[in-house]
């Protein structure tokens, strides 16, 4: 099936870069930065068989894993979350990850002892890793909103996914209580100590679910050429988890987390491609992989916060539609900062900078059907296009310090698709003013994501919607 992905990477008036992958017989107009492009409505329509193209993985580039969104066609576990599950999962994890900032705040002010905030749980992409001696291979979520990575070890009657099997390695080993390894697991987890004769870990997430087990040291295989044995890891033996996922890969900046695990190999850089094609893979990446040839990486500031090791923050400061900047003060943005984050899928604002972005795509979108919103209320602003053959999406940009801005892709970046040909503006309102602003998944396709953390940057690299 022919289609048609557009992405655009710009981050100064004069420059453009500009990806078109693959054309067919639709007229297709483009302009320049900050206009307007005239799409065929039926190439913004997803792909519903999973077209796989291995790109190399079949060889295993090292440090690269393949990535594999886990509600698309392409996914390798047995997953039919109704759209409104997972708009209601995405609001789950937005107030888990406001909570837990809001708990830090209320801290620091009123140094009342408060509740810690939930962790919170991504579940759309996963990678294949290799765990144990022999080798055991699990589907795990990539998630770089927490930092500890855990494992299931049992079959449970509240989980699916295939655990692993602590007796049949050679390499596994429970981590003793009291040590320095086992205060690590606590302070990842924001959890008080635990000990039933060795040192147990405990995660609950905001959607109930819940893992708790051994923290063991156990051998890690990324590739085949990346294998660190004594990785720090859980092993759930009392889980609860409803997807098909056998764990999750903690990316957060928490020393416990893999990025910080690997540092002597990587360097605590990774880097990862959502897939932005329902029938393309994408891949998270570690270690500096950008080759002389690769286009080029424009970066911002990648702004950690100790009292947050789990969440990585951008300067982001204002909001362009069609070239033009939205009158939102960037103290919107500055005054309670900016999450980036892999896990949660739409791009939640401030209310204000929100109404403000939203009458201005409604403004421009008016010559368009609308269509009732999906229920749940994450999205307000949706179209419907089934009678329009083609669709001129307003371009959105996003603006960090210093005249660097991020054109979010029109194909995937700024609408998305609710349904047959219903389309919603991708963004979202929080709850309240006061609340962090998080860009969310749906944003960052199309770009490779570099997160690196020593030099404090965050790189965005064009790479269309096939991740190459
Ligand atoms: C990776 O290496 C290239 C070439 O040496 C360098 O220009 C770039 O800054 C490095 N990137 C990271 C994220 O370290
Ligand atoms: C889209 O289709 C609707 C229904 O046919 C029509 O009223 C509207 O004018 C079309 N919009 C554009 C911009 O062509």
């Amino acid at each position: 099936m022919a289609s048609l992905h557009t992405s655009f990477l710009n981050f100064s008036l004069s420059s453009f870069v500009l990806l078109l992958l693959s054309c067919s017989w639709y007229k297709v107009s483009w302009a320049h930065d900050g206009e307007t492009v005239e799409i065929a409505v039926h190439s913004l329509l997803p792909e519903t068989n999973c077209i796989p193209s291995s790109k190399g993985f079949d060889n295993h580039p090292s440090g690269k894993l393949q990535l594999v969104d886990v509600n698309g066609p392409c996914s390798p576990l047995e997953t039919t979350p109704s759209l409104e599950e997972i708009l209601h999962q995405d609001q789950l994890r937005v107030r888990s990850i406001h909570s837990m900032i809001n708990k830090h705040v209320r801290d620091s002010k009123a140094k009342i002892p408060t509740r810690f905030g939930l962790p919170f749980k991504t579940k759309n992409y996963v990678v294949n890793i290799g765990v144990g001696t022999p080798n055991q291979n699990l589907w795990v979520t990539m998630d770089t909103g927490s930092s500890l990575s855990w494992i299931l070890c049992k079959t449970c009657p509240n989980c699916r996914g295939l655990p692993f099997s602590p007796s049949q390695s050679s390499s596994y080993s429970n981590i003793a209580c009291g040590s320095a390894d086992c205060s690590q697991a606590y302070s990842a987890t924001h959890h008080s100590p635990a000990c039933r004769d060795a040192c147990i870990y405990q995660t609950q997430y905001a959607d109930s679910d819940y893992s708790v087990g051994f923290f063991a040291r156990e051998t890690l295989r990324l590739t085949p050429s990346d294998v660190f044995p004594g990785f720090k890891l859980g092993c759930g033996h009392d889980v609860k988890l409803r997807d098909s996922t056998s764990g999750i890969l903690g990316l957060g900046s928490h020393p416990a987390s893999l990025v910080y695990q690997t540092a002597t190999k990587f360097g605590k850089v990774f880097s990862y491609c959502l897939p932005s094609s329902t029938n393309s893979n994408g891949f998270l990446a570690f270690g500096n992989q950008t080759g002389s040839t690769s286009p080029a990486v424009r970066y911002i500031r990648l702004i950690l916060n100790p009292q947050n090791p789990d969440l990585y923050y951008v300067p982001l400061n204002g909001i362009s539609l069609n070239g033009r900047r939205l009158a939102i003060p960037a103290s919107t943005f500055s005054a309670h900062g900016t999450v980036i984050d892999s896990g949660t899928i739409v791009s939640y604002l401030p209310p204000s900078a929100y109404i403000i972005l939203r009458n201005a795509f409604r403004a421009a979108m008016s010559g368009y059907p609308s269509a009732t919103p999906p229920r749940g209320g994450v999205y307000d602003t949706c179209y419907d296009l089934s009678r329009n053959r083609t669709v001129t999406i307003p371009s959105i940009k996003l603006n960090f310090g210093g005249g660097i801005d991020l054109l979010l892709d029109q194909y995937s970046g700024v609408i998305t698709n609710v349904g047959s040909y219903k389309f919603c503006l991708a963004f979202s309102a929080n709850d309240d003013e006061e609340e962090t602003t998080i860009i969310g998944s749906i944003q960052q396709k199309t770009y490779e994501v570099i997160y690196d953390v020593p030099r404090g940057r965050l790189g965005f690299r064009s790479v269309g919607a096939t991740c190459n």
